[in-house]
């Protein structure tokens, strides 16, 4: 006799797996050691800069090359990596711009630094702003020609070509109480995020290279784990705004900028108390470098999606527990079945029969 537990199955109360199956369109990387956007000479804006995942990627876009704007709150800590920076790159690659993302004109000024510093070619022919350059150009190419040639140069590599969207808290307000907390957690995580995307994107779109704008998200947007309601619906807030940034931008004719949700694991950085006396990296945790890195190799290959893992939560395990939260929609189940009583037995029935089919 068959059993109903019969785990392949599908059940009244859970999806039919289907986890291996792929509707992704293949080949859509760009896969190349030179990558016209992450690569030396262009511009890196960070925003979230003074630690954890943000200061790993400045220091990781500096040693390849990038001339790098670094901003943050947290002045203290900026100036510290900027000097760090300055020493590793010289003077003339560092942007310290100390900003406070959830005012608009701090990031409003962080822009014009970044543009009048490294320049935008586009502004050259197309608006007022170009005048003083092609004054001082005349003068100058009539006392030398090749060297204006080669600052034009400069300047139309000098675009911004990275924008890390990242900075962000993790205070805590609960579904009913910390109304402060709320808006203090949405000023900076959603609002900060759109005064950057606001203020940036439409230079960014204007420059003839190649550009990305990577928006830090949180797996807790997407799963939306039990614990801190206000963290988490200001990073489903990123997850849908940088969708449609994504579809935007892609709609665009001749479009030469692309989006990126990065959703890093579990992270040891101050986020995660990694900023404290003595801390220690728990097991569990990657290294803000490791997530950096995973996260810029996944760029190069042209992947929206960058589910980061981490020691103690691989790739699959991520999938299949993404999987089980949008079937809950699908299926008419309870919210966060995840974590309901009566749905524990079946979400680790289903989790480890999902772990043998993928592995
Ligand atoms: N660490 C993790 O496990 C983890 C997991 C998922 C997502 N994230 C996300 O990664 C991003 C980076 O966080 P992190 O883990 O590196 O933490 P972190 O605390 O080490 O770094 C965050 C930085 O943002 C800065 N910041 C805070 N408010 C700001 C503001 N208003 N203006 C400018 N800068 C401000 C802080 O000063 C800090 O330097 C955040 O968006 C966070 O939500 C982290």
């Amino acid at each position: 006799m068959k059993s109903n537990h019969s785990s392949r199955n599908a059940s009244p109360l859970r999806p039919a797996f289907s986890g291996v199956a792929s509707f992704k369109v293949e080949n859509l990387s760009i896969g190349d050691d030179m990558h016209p956007v992450i690569h030396a000479g262009r511009v890196a804006v960070i925003t979230g800069a003074a630690s954890g995942i943000g200061r790993a990627a400045a220091r990781e876009f500096a040693s390849l090359g990038l001339k790098v704007a670094i901003a943050d709150k947290n002045e203290q800590e900026l100036e510290a990596l900027g000097k760090k920076l300055v020493e590793q790159v010289g003077e003339g690659n560092v942007l310290v711009v100390p900003t406070d993302v959830s005012n608009l004109e701090q990031v409003v000024s962080l822009r014009d630094k970044v543009y009048d510093a490294w320049g935008e070619v586009s502004s050259f022919t197309t608006s007022m702003r170009g005048v003083p350059w092609i004054v001082q150009g005349m003068r100058y190419l009539d006392q030398r020609r090749l060297p204006l040639f080669i600052s034009i140069n400069r300047c139309q590599l000098s675009q911004v070509a990275v924008l890390l969207n990242n900075a962000g808290i993790g205070i805590k307000g609960t579904s009913w109480e910390g109304i402060d907390k709320w808006r203090e957690i949405f000023d900076v995580n959603l609002f900060g995020v759109i005064n950057v995307q606001q203020t940036f994107v439409p230079r960014m779109i204007h420059q003839e290279n190649q550009a990305v704008i990577i928006t830090t998200g949180s797996k807790q947007g997407i799963t939306n784990p039990p614990g801190n309601p206000a963290y988490n619906a200001s990073k489903a807030a990123i997850k849908s705004l940088t969708e449609s940034l994504a579809y935007e931008l892609r709609e665009r004719p001749h479009n030469n900028v692309t989006a990126h949700l990065f959703i890093p694991g579990w992270t040891f950085t101050g986020l995660t108390g990694a900023n404290g006396a003595g801390a220690e990296k728990p097991r569990g945790a990657w290294t803000a470098e490791d997530t950096v890195l995973y996260m810029l190799d996944k760029v190069r290959e042209g992947d929206f999606y960058i589910v980061v893992p981490d020691n103690e939560t691989k790739r699959e395990v991520d999938q299949l527990r993404i999987m089980w939260g949008a079937a809950d929609i699908a299926e008419n189940r309870p919210a966060l079945s995840r974590w309901h009583p009566s749905y524990k037995s079946l979400f680790e029935e289903y989790m480890r029969e999902g772990l043998a089919q993928l592995e």
